[in-house]
């Protein structure tokens, strides 16, 4: 028998599911009409019937990864529309910014979304990891899901970075030439990749071309499959990761079930962030300079905000140490954290324990202090690019002030592993948490306290 499911239905409907469910059920729609389960059904292949507590309380996982769903449908859905209007040539590019914004009704904000959209998306997602760091739901069966989420990210910002030059104006195209020309310092592949990544030597016609098919066609595909892949290893793995119940009765008792529980949690968690960023860009208007001027460059020239933290190493240490070594090495530990030999598997606790959380309180305090240390040290006491000219630059401005930050930085975490008799999961917390910290205040010193020549200054005295 055929049925419908029409408004009146879906109320008793949903209510039967949920007490099904709550009876604790574990078959999806065979009793009666299957028809008439239909969603029932489906529901019950993307989520479980039942969840532990734990996963359902907000403050376990902040809602980060519903957020960033949410956000990259957003972003599906205002890219489509802008992309009726939008002209991906250098002569028309910002005219058409101009058109969406001026002649197309609610083009403005739609507009506006899609900005905020992906620059919040890069912030929530920047938390989600470390939520899920700290909470250790890197660990065996969900290792290979964390390198799943670094690619994600790493699509994410590629489409940030293509989006960026899109709108053709001073601020995008002087990003893009800075932040394509670091490649200049990598060598032997840097010349060639930076050709690659433009489309030629300069930031041009193709570059604009080849930005728009990326940023429109080839990251959107990489995303949905990467995404969808992404969640269904959450779901292979049980769920978030909650602590261990050693009682398996104990465990079925804490269960609770995901309708009404946490559906409920998430659509209220995605209306909020909806409504939050709707009224944002109602608020305030995306960043849009003046046309493009290949002939004029800004001073200063910054490189977008998520990769600042680059260009502010960069004036500090030698570029193939900054552009290649560092930020090569440093990924690569990324990707292989939870692939260490940690003491034990203790996921689903913040911070992993009170030892953790109080290591990770000095680790703070430390990356903040050597971090301001050597920027204010390079700038006004001692210049490693010019007091060592007897040295190689690749020595005497790289590898050396590498060699002496890292040795005062492990010093220093060696001494807090000792004070607090720290296992290897506490001594990897906080050591990630000390590189953390100093690319967040490298990428603040360069945002906020770089001003003419990128000299330091004060935002207010710029
Ligand atoms: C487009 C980007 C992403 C989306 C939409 C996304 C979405 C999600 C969602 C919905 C969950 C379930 C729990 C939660 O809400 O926290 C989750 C879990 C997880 N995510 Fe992501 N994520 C993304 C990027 C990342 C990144 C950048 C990482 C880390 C490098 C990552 C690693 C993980 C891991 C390991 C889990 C399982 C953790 C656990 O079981 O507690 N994800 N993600």
């Amino acid at each position: 028998m055929k049925s419908k499911i029409t408004p009146s239905v879906a109320g008793p409907l949903f209510k039967r599911i949920g007490q099904s469910v709550r009876r604790g059920s574990n078959r999806a729609g065979t009793s009666g009409d299957p028809g008439k389960y239909l969603p029932k059904t489906m529901l019950f292949h993307f989520r479980p019937r039942r969840v532990p507590e734990e996963a359902v309380r907000f403050t376990h996982t902040w809602g980060l990864g519903g957020m960033a769903f949410v956000l990259i449908m957003l972003l599906f859905g205002t890219g489509l529309l802008l992309k009726l209007v939008y002209k991906p040539f250098p002569d028309m590019a910002y005219d058409s910014i101009l058109m969406i914004q001026h002649e197309i009704r609610f083009g403005l904000w739609v507009r506006n979304v899609h900005h905020w959209s992906a620059n919040i998306l890069v912030i929530i997602l920047f938390l989600h990891m470390q939520r899920v760091f700290f909470t250790g739901g890197f660990h065996h069966p969900r290792q290979f899901n964390w390198v799943i989420g670094m690619v994600l990210f790493l699509l994410i910002l590629a489409s940030n970075f293509t989006g960026y030059l899109l709108p053709w104006d001073q601020l995008a195209y002087w990003a893009i030439t800075i932040s394509t020309g670091m490649l200049d310092y990598v060598p032997f592949l840097g010349g060639w990749l930076q050709a690659v990544i433009r489309g030629g030597t300069e930031i041009g016609p193709a570059s604009l071309l080849l930005f728009f098919a990326v940023h429109t066609a080839v990251l959107p595909a990489g995303i949905c499959m990467v995404g969808l892949f992404h969640f269904w290893r959450v779901r292979k793995a049980g769920g978030v990761v909650v602590p261990l119940v050693p009682d398996e009765e104990e465990a079925e008792r804490r269960r609770t079930p995901v309708f009404p529980d946490l559906l409920l949690r998430e659509l209220v968690v995605a209306l909020v962030v909806v409504a939050f960023v709707l009224i944002f860009s109602a608020l305030i208007n995306a960043p849009l300079d003046m046309k493009a001027n290949p002939g004029l460059s800004p001073n200063p020239a910054k490189a977008p905000w998520f990769f600042i933290g680059l260009q502010e190493l960069l004036l500090h240490v030698h570029p193939v140490f900054s552009v290649l070594v560092i930020p090569v090495l440093l990924s690569g530990g990324l990707l292989l954290v939870p692939y260490i030999n940690y003491a034990s598997n203790r996921g689903g606790i913040w911070f992993y324990s009170e030892n953790g959380r109080r290591m990770g309180i000095y680790a703070v305090a430390a990356a903040v202090l050597f971090t301001a240390a050597g920027i204010l040290g390079d700038a006004f006491f001692f210049d490693f690019t010019t007091a060592l000219p007897m040295l190689p630059p690749v020595v005497g401005s790289g590898l050396l002030p590498v060699i002496i930050f890292t040795g005062a930085a492990a010093v220093f975490l060696m001494a807090l592993k000792r004070r607090f008799s720290a296992d290897s999961n506490e001594a990897v917390q906080s050591l990630y948490i000390f590189l953390m910290v100093m690319y967040v205040v490298l990428t603040i010193t360069c945002l906020w306290f770089r001003g003419t020549d990128m000299a330091l200054a004060w935002p207010w005295g710029k």
